[in-house]
């Protein structure tokens, strides 16, 4: 592939509205003509890629690295590699018997974004910037802080004030992170944090950053590795849509390289205070129609105006997938039944995606003989407030034995 300037590289960016394309080495997040994102197009047919390869590899973002953009040694906390349970009870109670959930919050700092930490923070050195930057609802936060550590640069971030969970902030603080609380939303943030990039020169690694989201992809390739096969579905939460987007590219590169032969169906699931993808997929609009004031209790995903929509809505549509709200009743009972029904510790967004397929497969819109794979995305640990104010606190006892038989009501 050769640039303007005809230099040969393996990858370029490229407009997803124009098509105009841009050199790698470019520091540029949207499309200098007609604003619209960016994405990293490969030249694939010139990639020496080859599936014994990726085989023998562990199971981790690095497996894949002829389809990344990084060309360094990487700056990695080995991320990636993440379990792929059967939701044995829950899936037979909802009727899809062959239902799964990649467990994301596995990740070195407990949630997705480290796949594109990995990849974004690489890159950043790659590109030579010295220091990152992000708006984050927290998870993003923490995870460019302990990557930013590792490369021993330093990370700027813009939390909405009062609205991140515990777990991630403490994160971005004992990780060494400037951490900047915003009396405002995540997109009055992120719109703060794209002017500061852009007028000083630090490296954004928000969603919007094209390499960030090459690592993400990965989940993808790591769920069909673990299947054996290409899933008929893959359900994932929505809050700025990076993720679902990045799924959906990573799969179309292996049908493009032909060790796929099908997509499966991008589902997105969004909290029902905060569901512009939602209605755009319900109402055939061309675009999301940002939400002013978004809420809800899963502060992940607590987002009006998803920068990514544009791919996300393309990947719903382009796969026939489809989007489902779900309300915070059905997102906490579905945290509880993960962790009490089948051991598995998420936060409340991360439990938007099985509560959204329960609502889809109950509406018949699910089929029961589809394979279905969840990616839930954070850890329980992150936001142990939503925790503990769903649970019945510790019986406090006197230190002896019949106060604790009396207590677990035995004689
Ligand atoms: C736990 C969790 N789930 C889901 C999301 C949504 O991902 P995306 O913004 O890529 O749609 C986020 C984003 O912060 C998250 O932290
Ligand atoms: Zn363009």
């Amino acid at each position: 592939m050769c640039d303007e300037d005809g230099i040969i590289s393996m990858y370029r960016l490229t407009c997803v509205h124009c098509g105009r394309s841009y050199s790698p080495d470019e520091i540029i997040y949207t499309c200098r003509s007609c604003g619209h994102l960016l994405f990293v197009e490969y030249d694939l047919g010139s990639l020496h890629i080859r599936r014994e390869d990726w085989d023998r590899r562990p199971l981790s973002v690095w497996r894949y690295r002829e389809l990344l953009p990084v060309t360094i040694p990487p700056v990695t906390l080995q991320e990636g590699g993440t379990p792929l349970y059967r939701l044995e009870r829950i899936g037979e109670e909802i009727g899809i018997p062959n239902l799964y959930a990649k467990h994301e919050g596995m990740n070195p700092t407990g949630s997705f974004k480290d796949r594109g930490m990995t990849v974004g923070v690489s890159m950043a050195l790659q590109l030579g910037k010295s220091t990152v930057a992000c708006a984050s609802t927290g998870n993003t936060s923490a995870s460019l802080a302990a990557y930013a550590a590792k490369a021993g640069i330093p990370a700027v971030v813009l939390l909405p004030a009062g609205k991140v969970a515990l777990g991630k902030v403490a994160q971005a603080l004992m990780h060494g992170a400037n951490v900047i609380s915003v009396r405002g939303n995540f997109d009055t943030a992120l719109e703060m944090v794209q002017d500061l990039c852009i007028s000083h020169g630090l490296y954004l690694l928000n969603s919007i950053n094209p390499f960030r989201l090459e690592g993400q992809k990965t989940i993808g390739f790591e769920a069909i590795d673990q299947l054996g096969g290409v899933p008929d579905r893959i359900v994932l939460p929505v809050g700025n849509a990076g993720n679902i987007s990045a799924v959906h590219k990573g799969l179309r590169e292996l049908l493009a390289l032909e060790f796929i032969d099908r997509l499966p169906m991008m589902t997105g699931i969004q909290a029902e205070g905060s569901s512009p993808v939602v209605r755009a997929i319900r109402d055939g609009l061309p675009e999301v129609i940002p939400e002013q004031r978004p809420e809800t209790i899963a502060t992940a995903i607590r987002i009006g105006a998803p920068v990514n929509a544009e791919k996300a809505l393309t990947a719903i549509r382009q796969t026939g997938g489809t989007a489902e709200q779900v309300t915070d009743d059905e997102i906490l009972a579905m945290q509880r039944a993960l962790a009490q029904r089948e051991g598995i510790g998420v936060e409340p967004a991360s439990a938007a995606s099985v509560a959204g397929v329960k609502k889809l497969a109950e509406a018949g819109v699910i089929d029961p003989g589809e394979r279905v794979v969840c990616v839930v995305t954070g850890h329980l640990l992150k936001d142990p407030e939503t925790v503990i104010r769903q649970c019945k606190p510790p019986t406090e006892i006197n230190a002896d034995l019949h106060s604790l038989l009396s207590a677990l009501q035995c004689s």
